[in-house]
């Protein structure tokens, strides 16, 4: 009897690891992550840099996954490959191993900016430019995998999705950072736009070279609203009749014309070159929404981190084993600068399966995984 009931249990077991497989399937059979802190898994973990985050309390909501994202449970990303039905998270560069990359890799990097010297105050990164090169060199192991079958690998490539979510680190750890960085004074923010919008260009078109011809790519969000800008330029959010939501317009201004142009980059990729699909994930006016709306979403706090320092809890990042605040579902920031799982839920759900253009355009993800 207890030795039938054991065989039966394995049976069951047995049965539902092959259902998971046959019906799980991910709608993309890849998913190639770039970016900076905000979709960043771990690469950082083991390089000397501040900006790190493989210590409690981040990672407090996610018990079991491996420790280096900056939040207190998945990233956005994370939550776009549960929607896209990988079973699996997608593993951080810095940490896969063998044919795991077929699947697809992240390759983020906290402090990384489009430009090279972008996030050099916290020390060590991966710059877009290098996790691209990256990207090449796995290419390069797929190619070894599939024995050189180029064909497969050009169709196994072409079929992955790509998300690519870099500049907030150009203006937060560069150009708003003028004691470090001199190309505030160098340039105008027009200018710096155009130059940052020609290295992404570059480094996409890379990409495509490589066989990439899924690309997803989230804009900058409305950086003059995060907790560290309002708590660093002012003392607005102490202000009663603002309630603490005033931004710095400023940054907000020069975002805005980042934004305008890689819509427009991203519109010229479309017509330009042959067999892709891009489109933009338009982080900046979600995350409008989300605020504007914030009670509908479940946010009561959204001016201040649920961990860190100082006024605001705006100052710095949340500090180890510093106790964050209890109800983290109803924070939109988790620290100074990034959001809560709460927050990347919402997010990763717009991209993936808003209809609407102020969401993404000219598609969402889950049109974009089927195209
Ligand atoms: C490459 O793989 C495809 C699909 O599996 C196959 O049809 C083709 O013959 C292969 N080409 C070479 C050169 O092996
Ligand atoms: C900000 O507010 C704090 C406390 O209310 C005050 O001590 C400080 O001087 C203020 N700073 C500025 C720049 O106004
Ligand atoms: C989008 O997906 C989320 C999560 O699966 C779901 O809650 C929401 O209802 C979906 N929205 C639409 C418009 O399909």
């Amino acid at each position: 009897m207890e030795e039938g009931k054991k065989v039966m249990l394995v049976i069951l077991a047995l049965l539902r690891v092959t259902m998971a497989w046959s019906v799980v399937q991910p709608q993309v059979p890849c998913f190639f992550i770039f970016g900076d802190s905000l979709v960043d898994n771990g690469n950082n973990n083991n390089i000397l840099t501040l900006a790190r985050a493989n210590y409690r309390p981040y990672g407090i909501d996610f018990p079991r996954a491996a420790p280096g994202r900056f939040t207190n449970g998945h990233t956005m990303v994370d939550i776009l490959a549960q929607l896209l039905g990988f079973r699996d998270l997608i593993p951080p560069h810095a940490a896969a191993h063998g044919a795991e990359v077929l699947r697809g890799l992240n390759f983020a990097s906290g402090a990384a900016g489009l430009r090279e010297e972008t996030g050099n105050n916290l020390g060590q990164h991966y710059p877009f430019y290098e996790q691209v090169e990256h990207f090449r060199n796995t290419v390069q192991l797929m190619r070894r995998i599939f024995r050189g079958n180029t064909t497969r690998l050009s169709d196994h490539l072409s079929k992955c999705i790509y998300f690519v979510g870099m500049g907030s680190n150009d203006y937060l750890n560069n150009y708003f950072m003028p004691d470090m960085y001199t190309t505030s004074y160098q340039y105008s923010p027009r200018t710096y736009a155009i130059l940052l919008l020609q290295d992404y260009s570059r480094q996409l078109t890379d990409m495509y070279d490589l066989g990439a011809r899924k690309v997803a790519i989230s804009g900058i969000g409305q950086i003059g609203c995060i907790p560290y800008e309002l708590a660093r330029n002012n003392n607005r959010s102490n202000n009663k009749k603002t309630k603490g939501t005033v931004c710095n317009d400023k940054i907000n201004k020069a975002i805005n014309m980042f934004n305008t142009g890689l819509v427009q980059m991203v519109n010229r990729f479309n017509s330009e070159l042959p067999d892709v699909k891009f489109i933009y994930i338009n982080t900046y006016e979600s995350s409008k929404d989300i605020v504007a709306n914030a009670p509908s979403y479940g946010f009561s706090v959204i001016d201040k981190g649920c961990c860190g320092v100082g006024r605001n809890n705006g100052q710095i990042t949340c500090l180890p084993l510093q106790t964050p605040c209890e109800d983290r579902s109803s924070y939109l920031f988790w620290d100074a600068f990034h959001p809560t799982e709460a927050a990347n839920i919402v997010y990763a759900n717009k991209a993936y399966n808003s209809t609407s253009q102020s969401d993404v355009s000219p598609m969402n993800i889950q049109q974009l995984a089927m195209a």
